[in-house]
C-alpha cells in the first residue's frame, strides 16, 4: 500500500485531499498539529474503510518538524507521496524561530520536513507542493524581512513571497533530486479558513475544499504525470508561472539560506 504524509490534513484543502487520498487505498500519515482534529479525522477515514495514523507537528516550529520527521522515519523507511499543504494567509506575527508567519509555515518547515524525510522519499516518490496564483503579486523573496515578524500591513505580500518561494523550492527539489518528481499546484480560489471570516460571504467564484483537493490528489495519484516534475500545476493541467519562480540566483538563493536557518534543527 503506498504511504502518502499530508501537512495540514485538518481542515479545508488537505482534509479533503486526505480523505480522498485514504478512500482511493492508499495509507494516510496526517500531520497536523491538533491533537483532537486529527483524531475526529482519524473516526472520518476510519468510518469510510480507509487507512490512517497521525503525528503532531507545528510548522511554525522546526524542532517541532524535526520531532515529527524523526517519528515519521521510525515508523516508515519509505514514504511515496508528501504532499505539503498547510498554510497560513494573511496573518501577523512570527513562528517560534523567528521568522515571518508565512515564510516560516508556509515555505521553511515544509523544506526541512521534505529535507528530512527525503531518506525515505526513493526513487519514483512525489513531493505535491501547495502554492497559489498569488505568487505572481512577489517582487521576490525578500531574505532580510522574512526574518522578522509580519506586520499588519505585510499580511498578503508576505503571503505571495512565500507562495512564490513554495515555488522556487519544488522546480529546485526537482532538479536536485531527479529521483524525486515534484509538483506545485495552484488550487483555485477555495473557500477555506484561510480567508478572514469576514471576507468569505464575499468570495465569488470561490470552489469547494473537494473541488480545491482535486488537482492535489490528481498529482499525488495519478499515474499519468509520473513522468513529469518541477512543473505548476492547475486544473490538473501544467501552466507557465511566473518569471520570478524560473529564477536559478533566486533557486540557489532560497535553498542556500533555508539549509542555513534548518541546520542547527537536523
Ligand atoms: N483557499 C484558497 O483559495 C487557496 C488558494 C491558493 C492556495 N492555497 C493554499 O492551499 C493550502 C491549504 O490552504 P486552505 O485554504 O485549505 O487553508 P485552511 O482551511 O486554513 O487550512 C490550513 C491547514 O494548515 C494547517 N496549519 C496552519 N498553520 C499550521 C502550523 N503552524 N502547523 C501545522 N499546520 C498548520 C491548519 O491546521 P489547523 O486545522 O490546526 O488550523 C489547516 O489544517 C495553503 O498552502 C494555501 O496557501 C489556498
Amino acid at each position: 500500500m503506498e504511504k502518502v504524509v499530508v501537512t495540514g490534513p485538518t481542515a479545508g484543502i488537505g482534509r479533503a485531499a486526505a480523505i480522498a487520498i485514504a478512500a482511493s487505498g492508499r495509507h494516510v500519515i496526517a500531520a497536523g498539529r491538533s491533537r483532537e482534529k486529527l483524531e475526529a479525522l482519524m473516526r472520518e477515514i476510519d468510518a469510510a474503510g480507509g487507512s490512517a495514523e497521525w503525528v503532531q507537528m507545528d510548522l511554525a516550529s522546526l524542532r517541532s518538524v524535526t520531532g515529527a520527521a524523526t517519528e515519521i522515519l521510525d515508523r516508515h523507511g519509505r514514504i511515496d507521496v508528501l504532499v505539503n499543504n498547510a498554510g497560513v494567509g494573511a496573518s501577523t506575527g512570527a513562528t517560534r524561530d523567528g521568522f515571518q508567519i508565512q515564510f516560516g509555515v508556509n515555505h521553511l518547515g515544509h523544506f526541512h520536513l521534505t529535507e528530512l524525510l527525503a531518506p525515505a522519499l526513493g526513487p519514483g516518490a512525489r513531493v505535491v507542493q501547495l502554492s497559489s496564483e498569488m505568487h505572481r503579486g512577489a517582487k521576490g523573496i525578500g531574505f532580510a524581512r522574512v526574518r522578522r515578524p509580519t506586520r499588519p500591513w505585510e499580511g498578503l505580500s508576505a503571503y505571495a513571497a512565500s507562495k512564490l518561494a513554495n515555488l522556487v523550492f519544488a522546480r529546485e527539489l526537482a532538479r536536485r533530486r531527479p529521483g524525486i518528481r515534484t509538483y506545485a499546484v495552484h488550487p483555485g480560489l477555495v473557500d477555506t479558513g484561510i480567508f478572514p471570516r469576514v471576507v468569505r460571504p464575499f468570495l465569488r467564484n470561490a470552489v469547494t475544499p473537494e473541488e480545491g483537493a482535486d488537482t492535489v490528489v490528481f498529482c499525488a495519484t495519478d499515474p499519468g504525470v509520473a513522468d513529469s516534475t518541477g512543473g505548476y500545476w492547475a486544473k490538473r493541467k501544467e501552466r507557465d508561472p511566473d518569471d520570478l519562480a524560473r529564477d536559478e540566483r533566486l533557486a540557489e538563493e532560497l535553498w542556500a539560506r533555508s539549509e542555513e536557518w534548518c541546520r542547527p534543527f537536523h
